[in-house]
């Protein structure tokens, strides 16, 4: 009997800490539902740069890079090894420089393929946006990926990215970085929702 009361009296309690959780839950200041979907669009926005090909062509889910406008299989197998810079005998730094060649093989330091837990080839708009936000990928905090998208130097490459093998100027991401930065400040500002 008194076992049965000791039940229900811990079972009431759970039960009032999972209303006060999500409560506190709902209340989080960016749950206005305008915000998020604003915030959901920011990203889509974000998106049309993360999907360009100076983007795409190293956010691979293949084990090889891609190349060019078309992001066809990059030439001579190259492949990516075990850590992005390419098989022991075919080193990305064997062609790859620390800046562009005007001979048409691009170049920055230290040249090599994302992660695959950094894939975005072949994720929808949402998958790519959940892969950026999800702590539990142990990819980057919001505030490591302000300072990336901002900072770093592979990324800049994107707007600075030479000329290929027939002198052609490669195409830049449709958004300039401070236009870029813009947009992600503003998405993050309304709660870094993401699309379906
Ligand atoms: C030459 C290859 C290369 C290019 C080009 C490149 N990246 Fe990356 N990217 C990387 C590598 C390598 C990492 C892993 C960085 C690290 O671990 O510090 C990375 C990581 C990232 C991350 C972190 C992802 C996460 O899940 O935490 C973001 C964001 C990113 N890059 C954005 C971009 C954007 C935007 C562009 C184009 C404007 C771009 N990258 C172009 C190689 C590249
Ligand atoms: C045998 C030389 C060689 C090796 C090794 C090599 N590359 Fe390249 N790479 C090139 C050349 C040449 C181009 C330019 C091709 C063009 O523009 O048509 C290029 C272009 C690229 C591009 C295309 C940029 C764009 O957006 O069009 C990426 C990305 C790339 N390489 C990544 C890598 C990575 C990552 C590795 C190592 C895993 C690597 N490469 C190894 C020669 C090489």
């Amino acid at each position: 009997m008194r076992h049965h009361l000791v039940f229900a009296l811990s079972a009431l309690l759970f039960m009032a800490v999972v209303a006060t959780t999500s409560l506190a839950q709902t209340a989080a200041p960016q749950a206005a539902p305008a915000d998020r979907a604003r915030s959901a669009a920011l990203f889509a926005k974000i998106a049309t740069v993360l999907e360009h090909p100076r983007c795409l062509n190293c956010h691979t889910s293949t084990d090889f890079p891609r190349q060019g406008d078309d992001r066809h299989q990059h030439i001579m197998q190259v492949k990516r090894g075990t850590d992005g810079g390419g098989h022991p005998a075919l080193r990305c730094t064997t062609c790859h420089g620390k800046s562009n060649s005007p001979s048409g093989v691009p170049g920055n330091d230290p040249w090599r393929l994302a992660p695959l837990t950094m894939k975005w080839e072949g994720l929808s708009v949402g998958e790519i946006c959940r892969s950026l936000t999800d702590p539990n990928r142990g990819n980057m905090t919001l505030p490591q990926l302000v300072h990336h998208l901002g900072e770093d130097r592979l990324v800049g490459w994107a707007w600075n990215p030479g000329v290929d093998l027939d002198g052609k100027p490669r195409q830049q991401p449709p958004l300039t970085r401070p236009q870029l930065m813009a947009v992600v400040t503003e998405w993050i500002a309304t709660g870094a929702a993401c699309p379906a």
